[in-house]
């Protein structure tokens, strides 16, 4: 079954409303979808240091690795076909530099954000991290 960019920026947004976000008062939601057609979702979790903070996208890709069901070795590294974020207080929300990092890790292929009205505007990856350092960076 396939997921449509809205479908995934609605997952997105339910997850966001299980953010723990006291401090900033602004809810973030992430949902990823795998190429074997799994999604997987994450919200931000703050902490009263502030910043040990942990964004949305990467909630979400922690747990993508840790409920992962097959692991073939260590070098095993799943794929993000595509990234959908909402921020319940702001529109668009676009992943911040450290979750263009970390979502890239896993060669992740578009970023999916709400447009005007809640229209899914997709951008692909490369526009957003041109020079990244990676994987075959090593
Ligand atoms: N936040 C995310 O969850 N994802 C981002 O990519 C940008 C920022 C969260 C972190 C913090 O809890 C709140 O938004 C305000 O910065």
């Amino acid at each position: 079954m396939t997921v449509s960019d809205a479908e995934l920026l609605d997952l997105a947004r339910t997850a966001a409303g299980n953010a723990y976000a006291p401090y900033s008062g602004f809810p973030v939601g992430a949902a990823l979808l795998l190429d074997d057609g799994r999604t997987v979702t994450g919200c931000n979790v703050e902490n009263a240091s502030y910043g040990l903070t942990v964004c949305a996208e990467r909630t979400a890709a922690g747990r993508m690795i840790a409920e992962r069901e097959e692991v073939d070795g260590d070098g095993c590294r799943p794929h993000i076909v595509a990234a959908a974020v909402v921020g319940l207080k702001a529109s668009p929300c676009h992943p911040c530099g450290a979750c263009h990092q970390v979502l890239g890790e896993f060669s992740c292929e578009r970023v999916i954000v709400e447009g005007p009205s809640g229209v899914p505007v997709s951008i692909d990856f490369r526009d957003l991290l041109p020079h990244a350092f990676g994987p075959d960076s090593l």
